[in-house]
């Protein structure tokens, strides 16, 4: 595959081969990576068809948004599978991620008939005043290859159903899978050059997107990626006074408390730190456990981890393999983080899994597999307690006072998402009060957020931007305020208000 601009493929360029990580001999994409150039000339592609695709009337775009639902379920089997063979997920959560993307088309298929704004009352007679959403232009789309399909739904969908062109670079580990939802949207109906897909790597991308932005060619950029890239992005957006939608790295804690339902949460832990082999953004961090119910909780999660299916991921298992090359990578340096003071369960061995380094009831063939991780006695100057780990791995420390539980869930600074097992009411809201997070789980994982509430981070997480629901529509849409006079004069604001006469010194009488 290669960049599609205009329509067109984009001949040329670097070849990358994108890999089955269950089968690394299994390549899934042969790819043409583009420099720099690319992602500029997209945008200017984008801006040329951006005005007249915003001049078709919303609710028309909406029948596209509809289209592209209808067609990701129509070929919802083909693109979970191909989802799964690219990075790796199991089947089932590949089926999920699909799933996510009909809901967010058939969410957004409605809000072509609303795009609401507001007639607000005049302080004046004979005026009126309106505010309407105005969409932004041409939004830059990057994102990462764990939700290769769902995650960028999240942002095609709203900026197009505003009247957006979008300009997408996926990851390239997840380009088949980026072809074929950027193939659906095509087919739904979308004018040429309204969606453009760029193939780069990252350094290519950030320069192109820096040419684009200074030859005034993007208006939004947005990012789904690591706390550090998105750095350089929302600093690189700053100099041209954007502010990007940014979704970052997590360390999502989860605590529990005494009087927490056990198994429950065991449940929770498992599916929140393991699943997608630990690479979600919101994949479990840390369990915050009170001291009371440690041990217990400990021997019941680690009996868990020990006994779950890890391997093949077109079978039933918890997860399978890291979604690349880099993931296993950057995992293997994370495990170099263990200390001796660390308590290591949960599998029979640690790293990557092989025939000399074998796991129970292990159906993977020679794929990037990892051994899950439980690590007890974690303490918060450790860096497995401070960083985001993107692997299977979970830490656990212990707390005493929710106080100290809700600092301990602080202290790493990130804030996207957060969980809290209990069967008290107090202990649930005094941790939604005190925790960072923009995400609050009560007896439920960190992970699995769904499609419709706002999603994002504070912190080391975002800057504060929200995606899905009503809430993305403010990255997607300007406000504009209208004033109309029609009162035949010139009425100024502020100064010909008729005013009310009160007389402020009235005191009702305090005599019986
Ligand atoms: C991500 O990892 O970037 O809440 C998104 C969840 C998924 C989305 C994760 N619905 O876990």
């Amino acid at each position: 595959m290669s960049s599609v601009i205009d329509g067109k493929p984009l001949d040329g360029g670097e070849e990358y081969l994108s890999r089955n990580p269950a089968r690394l001999d299994d390549v899934v994409a042969a790819v043409r990576l583009a420099g720099a150039e690319a992602l500029r000339q997209a945008a200017e592609s984008g801006r040329r068809a951006q005005r007249e695709w915003a001049a078709v009337p919303a609710p028309v775009r909406g029948r596209a948004v509809a289209a592209l639902g209808r067609l990701v379920e129509a070929n919802a089997e083909t693109l979970a599978r191909l989802v799964t063979r690219e990075i790796g997920k199991p089947l089932a959560e590949a089926r999920g991620e699909v799933q996510e993307i009909v809901d967010t088309c058939d969410f957004f298929l409605g809000e072509g008939r609303r795009l609401y704004g507001q007639t607000v009352p005049s302080e004046m007679p004979d005026k009126q005043l309106f505010t309407f959403r105005v969409p932004v232009g041409v939004a830059a789309v990057i994102t990462a290859g764990n939700f290769p399909v769902a995650v960028p739904a999240w942002y095609l969908v709203p900026a197009l159903l505003c009247g957006n062109a979008v300009v997408w670079k996926p990851a390239e580990y997840a380009s088949a899978s980026a072809l074929a939802l950027a193939e659906l949207a095509w087919r739904a109906g979308l004018p040429t050059g309204v969606l453009n897909l760029v193939a780069a790597s990252g350094q290519s991308t950030f320069d192109g997107l820096g040419a684009a932005l200074a030859a005034g060619l993007v208006d939004k950029v947005g990012f789904t990626g690591s706390s550090a890239v998105g750095t350089r992005i929302g600093e690189l957006c700053g100099r041209y006074l954007q502010s990007p939608c940014l979704e970052l790295g997590g360390k999502n804690p989860m605590v529990i408390t005494p009087d927490a339902e056990l198994d429950l949460a065991v449940e929770g832990a498992l599916f929140s730190g393991f699943g997608t082999a630990g690479q979600r953004c919101t994949s479990l961090g840390t369990v915050i456990v009170h001291e009371d119910v440690h041990d217990e909780f400990l021997s019941r999660f680690d009996a868990a981890v020990r006994s779950a299916a890890v391997g093949d991921p077109t079978g039933d298992v918890l997860y399978g393999p890291m979604l690349d090359a880099k993931f296993a990578s950057s995992y293997e340096d994370v495990l170099g983080w263990v200390g001796d003071h660390h308590t290591v369960l949960g599998s029979t061995g640690t790293g990557r899994i092989t025939t000399g380094n074998p796991r129970n009831g292990f159906t993977g063939d020679g794929g990037l597999y990892y051994h899950p991780v439980v690590l007890d006695g974690v303490r918060p100057d450790d860096r497995i307690f401070t960083e985001e780990t993107f692997g299977p791995i979970v830490g656990v420390t212990t707390y005493r006072t929710l106080d100290g539980a809700i600092e301990l869930a602080n202290a790493p600074g990130y804030g996207l998402s957060s969980s809290i097992y209990t069967t008290d009411p107090a202990s649930a809201f005094r941790f939604r009060q005190g925790v960072g997070a923009g995400m609050v789980s009560v007896n439920n994982s960190t992970s699995g957020a769904e499609a419709h509430l706002p999603f994002g981070g504070n912190g080391r997480s975002g800057n504060g931007s929200r995606q899905s629901g009503m809430w993305v529509l403010d990255q997607f849409t300007r406000w504009q305020a209208m004033n109309w006079d029609f009162s035949g004069r010139l009425q100024k604001a502020q100064l010909d208000v008729a005013t009310v006469e009160p007389d402020l010194g009235y005191r009702l009488s305090t005599e019986d």
